[in-house]
C-alpha cells in the first residue's frame, strides 16, 4: 500500500527543524516568500491543505475554515491564540494547538530588556551618542529610574508572568499581580510573597507594570486614558502581550503628557503600524514583536507546532491542543 502523507501548508518560512519533523511523514507546502500572505492568497493556498501551520497574524476563522474544506488540524505558531476562532473550530471538530512554555523564558526576559531599557533610557542616549550630540559627563545628565527595591506590577501572572516575576529576585522587588480568573498563584505567593491585588489597586501601587494576559473581550483596551491616570506619575508600562490590550492613542498621550513616566512595548494595537506621535516619543522604547525572538524559541515553538500537527493528521495526542474535547 502507498504510504498516505498528509498534506500540510505552512504560511510562513520556519526555523527548519520543525519543517524537517514535517517533511518526513507529510508533504509539505510552504509559503515561497517571507512575507506575510494576503488574506486571499492565504486562503487560495489553504483549499487542499489538512494541516496548516500559520502566524498570529492570520485570523482562522469560519471563512478560513470554509476556504480549507479538507482541514484536520491547525497549529498555531505562537502561543497567544487571539487569532483563532477556537469555538468556530470546535464546532466543526477541528483541533487547533498554540506553542505554551517554549517561549516563556525568552519573553520575560524581552519584558525585562524593555523594563530597563526604558527606565535607564537606553534608546535615548543610545541616539545622542551615534548623533555626536554628547558634549561630556554631567551630574543632572539622563538621570533615570531606580529599579532595585521598587514594586513590580503583573497584570496577569500566567506562565510569563510568573517567569518575570522569579526574575525580579536579584532587584529585590515586592510584586504584586491581578489574576482575571480571581486564582491565586500559589508559587508567587510562596516564593516572593507577591500579592493579589485589584487592577485599580496594582495601578497605584507599582512603579513597573508589565502586562501579560491574554487579548480577549474583557482585557482589550484594559489600558485606557482613565486607568493610566491611575498609574504613578513615575511610573513605566511595559507591554509584551498583545498591543490591544494598551488603547495606544491614550498612552502616546499619556507619556507625551507626563500622565506616566515612560514606556516599553513590543506589541502594538494595528502592527505594523504605530499610533500616531508615538515614534516621535523620547519616554518609550519601541521593539517589533520579538519577545519569542531567540534561536532556541523560535526553533521549539517550530518543533512543537509540527508535533502537534502531526499528532492531528497521524494518531496520538497533540502535546498543547486548545480544544482537546474534538479529539475523544
Ligand atoms: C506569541 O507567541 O503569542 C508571541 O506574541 C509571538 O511569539
Amino acid at each position: 500500500m502507498p504510504e498516505i502523507r498528509p498534506k500540510v501548508y505552512v504560511t510562513r518560512r520556519l526555523p527548519q527543524e520543525g519543517l524537517d519533523l514535517l517533511a518526513a511523514s507529510c508533504d509539505v507546502e510552504v509559503n515561497p516568500e517571507d512575507r506575510p500572505l494576503t488574506r486571499a492568497e492565504l486562503l487560495a493556498a489553504v483549499a487542499d491543505a489538512e494541516g496548516v501551520i500559520g502566524l498570529l497574524t492570520e485570523r482562522i476563522d469560519a471563512a478560513f475554515l470554509d476556504a480549507a474544506p479538507k482541514l484536520r488540524g491547525y497549529a498555531n505558531y505562537a502561543v497567544g491564540f487571539d487569532n483563532i476562532d477556537v469555538a468556530e473550530a470546535t464546532r466543526r471538530g477541528i483541533p487547533v494547538s498554540n506553542t505554551p512554555d517554549v517561549l516563556t523564558t525568552a519573553t520575560a526576559e524581552l519584558a525585562w530588556t524593555l523594563l530597563l531599557a526604558a527606565a535607564r533610557r537606553v534608546v535615548e542616549t543610545d541616539a545622542v551618542m551615534r548623533s555626536g550630540s554628547w558634549t561630556g559627563w554631567g551630574p543632572l545628565q539622563f538621570l533615570g529610574a531606580d529599579v532595585t527595591g521598587r514594586t513590580l506590577g503583573l497584570v496577569g501572572a500566567g506562565r510569563i508572568g510568573t517567569a518575570m516575576a522569579r526574575m525580579s529576585r536579584g532587584f529585590d522587588m515586592p510584586v504584586l499581580y491581578t489574576s482575571s480568573s480571581g486564582r491565586r498563584n500559589e508559587i508567587l505567593e510562596r516564593e516572593l510573597k507577591a500579592e493579589l491585588v485589584p487592577f485599580e489597586e496594582l495601578l497605584a501601587r507599582s512603579d513597573f507594570v508589565s502586562v501579560h494576559t491574554p487579548l480577549t473581550p474583557s482585557t482589550r483596551h484594559l489600558f485606557r486614558a482613565e486607568t493610566l491616570r491611575l498609574m504613578k506619575p513615575t511610573a513605566i508600562l511595559v507591554n509584551t502581550a498583545r498591543g490591544p490590550v494598551v488603547k495606544e492613542d491614550d498612552l502616546a498621550a499619556a507619556l507625551r503628557q507626563g500622565v506616566i513616566a515612560g514606556a516599553g512595548l513590543d506589541v502594538y494595537e494595528n502592527e505594523p503600524r504605530l499610533a500616531q506621535g508615538l515614534a516621535e516619543l523620547k519616554n518609550v522604547v519601541l521593539l517589533p514583536h520579538v519577545g519569542s525572538a531567540t534561536f532556541a524559541a523560535r526553533r521549539d515553538m517550530a518543533l512543537l507546532a509540527a508535533r502537534n500537527l502531526l499528532a492531528m493528521l497521524l494518531g496520538g495526542t497533540p502535546p498543547t491542543c486548545l480544544n482537546p474535547d474534538v479529539l475523544r
